[in-house]
C-alpha cells in the first residue's frame, strides 16, 4: 500500500470508531512514545547507540576558575545521577518542575570531555586518546561560538519539552562549577514518521544510509574503543556546525544535486544504480569515459572500507533568517568513532575536493571523548578521572 492509501485507510478507520463512538484516545492504535524509555546505565553511555531521535541539544561548559580535580568529580555525580532520572521519566532532586519529566520520549544524555579540561584540572595523563583537538581544514571558517569546550552534555530525544526540562536542570546543576560555553540546538524527521529511509539533510538528502546497524559487530568496530586501559567502551565524538549556502544550491537541477552527493535526492539511492541498500558501484563509467558517481562527489570521498567506518548522529538546525536575507541553517555534523584516525582521514579527504564544500561552510568544531558507561551508584568519567 503506497503511503496516501495508507493515509485513507486511517482516515476511513477513523470515522468508523468515530461513528461508533470512540474517543480519540480510544483511536490511537500508535504507541506512546512520550512514554519510551531508554536505559541510562550500561556498558557505554547511552545516546549513541540508538535509533536517532527527532530532537537533539547539545551544550558545552568551561569549568569555572577554582572547579578542581575533586571538584569535576563532583559535578559529575549530581550530573549523573540527573541523567539517570531524567532518561527514566522522573525529575531530579530539586526539581523545578518535575511534571515536565514525565513524557521521557526516548530521552537520552551522554557526557564527553575536552583536551581543555583535562589540562585546567592538571589531569593530561589521564587523557585517554593520542590527539588532543582537530586539525584545521581549509574549508573552515570557525567561530569561537560554536567551538571546543571542557564538558559536553548531548542530550536527544522525541519530545522537546522533555529535553528543555532535562537541558534547564543539568546546566542549574552544573552552575556551581562551570559556565555554558555554547548550545545548539538541532531536529530530524519527528517520532512516527517513517518513511523508510532515514531521515533528511536540509538540502533534502537522505541522510545516514551508510551507518552500520545498531547492535552489529560492525557498529561495534566503528564506535567503541578497545584500546586496552580504562577507555574500552567509550569513544571519541565530533561536532562540526556547517552552515549550508543555500543561494546556488536552490538554483541547481536535481541531477547536479544528485552528482554532488553522489545518491538521488528521490529515495537516498546511489547515482550508480540500484536501491537505498544497493552498494555504491565506484567503477562503473559513462559512455563518456567518466565516472557515474562524479571523482568529487560526497559519498565518494567519504566512502570507507565497511571497517573504517564512523556513526554520524547528527542532526539539522534551522537558526532563522538573517537580517542580509540568507537562511542561517544547515547541518549539526556528530560522529562518534573508536578511534578519531577514522574521522580525521575522512574529512581530509573531504576537505580536498568535496563537491559539498561548494555549498557549505564548517563554522564550528570540537573534539570529545566519550567515557565508558557506568553502573549504579557510579558517576560518568570515574573511570577517567575518580
Ligand atoms: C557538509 C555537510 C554534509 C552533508 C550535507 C552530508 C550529507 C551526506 C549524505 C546525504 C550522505 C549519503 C547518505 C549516507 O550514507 O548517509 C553522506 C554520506 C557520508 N558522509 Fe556526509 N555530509 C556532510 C558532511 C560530512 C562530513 C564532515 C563527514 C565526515 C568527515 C561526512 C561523512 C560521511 C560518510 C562517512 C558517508 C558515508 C559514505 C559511504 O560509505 O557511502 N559527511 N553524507
Amino acid at each position: 500500500m503506497n503511503k496516501r492509501k495508507q493515509l485513507l485507510a486511517v482516515v476511513v478507520a477513523g470515522s468508523i470508531f468515530a461513528a461508533g463512538g470512540f474517543t480519540a484516545r480510544a483511536f490511537q492504535s500508535t504507541p506512546d512514545f512520550g512514554l519510551a524509555v531508554e536505559p541510562f546505565y550500561g556498558e557505554h553511555q547511552n545516546g549513541i547507540e540508538v535509533a536517532r531521535q527527532a530532537n537533539l541539544s547539545l551544550i558545552a561548559f568551561d569549568i569555572k576558575e577554582g572547579t578542581d580535580r575533586a571538584g569535576v568529580g563532583r559535578m559529575m555525580r549530581v550530573l549523573t545521577s540527573d541523567a539517570a532520572l531524567l532518561t527514566q521519566g522522573q525529575g531530579i532532586i530539586g526539581d523545578s518542575q518535575f511534571e515536565m519529566a514525565e513524557n521521557p520520549a526516548r530521552l537520552t544524555i551522554t557526557f564527553g570531555f575536552g583536551f581543555s579540561l583535562f589540562q585546567k584540572i592538571g589531569a593530561t595523563q589521564s587523557w585517554p586518546i593520542a590527539q588532543k583537538a582537530i586539525p584545521a581544514y581549509s574549508i573552515d571558517k570557525l567561530e569561537k561560538q560554536w567551538s571546543d569546550g571542557d564538558l559536553l552534555i548531548q542530550v536527544a530525544g522525541d519530545d522537546s519539552i522533555s529535553i528543555f526540562h532535562a537541558v534547564h536542570e543539568l546546566a542549574r546543576d552544573a552552575s556551581p562549577f562551570a559556565t555554558i560555553r555554547w548550545q545548539q540546538r538541532g531536529f530530524s524527521s519527528a517520532a512516527g514518521v517513517n518513511v523508510g529511509h532515514d531521515p533528511r539533510s536540509l538540502f533534502g538528502q537522505v541522510d545516514g544510509t551508510a551507518n552500520a546497524k545498531i547492535g552489529t559487530p560492525e557498529f561495534k568496530e566503528r564506535t567503541w574503543s578497545s584500546a586496552p586501559g580504562n577507555f574500552v567502551g567509550g569513544s571519541t565524538m565530533v561536532v562540526r556546525r556547517i552552515r549550508f549556502n543555500f543561494g546556488t544550491w536552490d538554483r541547481l537541477s536535481t541531477n547536479k544535486k544528485d552528482a554532488a552527493l553522489g545518491r538521488k535526492l528521490a529515495d537516498g539511492s546511489p547515482v550508480s544504480g540500484g536501491e537505498l541498500t544497493t552498494p555504491l558501484d565506484l567503477d562503473s563509467k559513462n559512455s563518456d569515459g567518466n565516472y557515474v558517481i562524479p571523482e568529487d562527489a560526497h559519498v565518494r570521498l567519504a566512502f570507507t572500507d565497511k571497517n573504517r567506518g564512523i556513526t554520524r548522529r547528527g542532526a539539522n538546525y534551522d537558526d532563522n533568517y538573517l537580517a542580509d536575507g540568507t537562511h542561517d541553517a544547515g547541518l549539526i555534523f556528530t560522529s562518534f568513532q573508536s578511534e578519531l584516525r577514522r574521522f580525521t582521514d575522512i574529512q581530509s579527504a573531504l576537505a580536498m575536493v568535496d563537491s559539498l564544500n561548494k555549498w557549505t561552510t564548517p563554522i564550528g568544531s570540537a573534539l570529545f571523548i566519550i567515557p565508558t558507561g557506568v553502573a549504579k551508584g557510579d558517576w560518568v568519567g570515574s573511570s577517567l578521572l575518580g
